[in-house]
């Protein structure tokens, strides 16, 4: 199985977990180091609606908790119509550890890709640490 199906199987494992009563939209993501170390995270909703966690975030606290600090390749397996693509602020996120040309996959709950495109592409222009060096 290539790196981005095992990812797909993993996000599908960890989606099926996933804490979401409020919304009932399960979300898994995982995401893989360049050394290849693969960290999964699903979303954990609140009855405070604001502190709910998306699977992107959750699976970043994983990666960043194990001691790694770059992520090469990510996948997020969600339901509904077409792609579950990650959301503004996880774009974001993902964006302190990743590249531009970091490859993101969007899979189905049965694990067909259904998209895959960069983080640069969804979200062009970041804003970075790049934007806080001193003149
Ligand atoms: N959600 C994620 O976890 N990741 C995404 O990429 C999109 C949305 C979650 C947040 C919330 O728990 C539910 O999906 C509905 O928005």
């Amino acid at each position: 199985m290539s790196a981005t199906g095992r990812m797909i199987a993993r996000a599908r494992a960890i989606r099926a977990k996933a804490w979401v009563p409020y919304s009932g939209f399960k979300v898994g993501a995982c995401l893989r180091t360049p050394e290849g170390a693969l960290f999964a995270g699903c979303n954990v909703e609140n009855a405070a609606y604001p502190q709910s966690s998306c699977a992107e975030a959750s699976a970043i606290s994983a990666l960043i908790g194990a001691g790694k600090r770059r992520i090469a390749e990510v996948v997020v397996v969600g339901g509904g119509n077409g792609p579950c693509t990650p959301c503004g602020g996880c774009r974001q996120r993902l964006a302190e550890f990743a590249r531009p040309d970091t490859p993101v996959h969007m899979a189905d709950p049965k694990g067909r890709l259904l998209l895959s495109t960069t983080l640069g592409a969804l979200l062009p222009h970041a804003f970075g640490p790049m934007n806080l060096e001193k003149k």
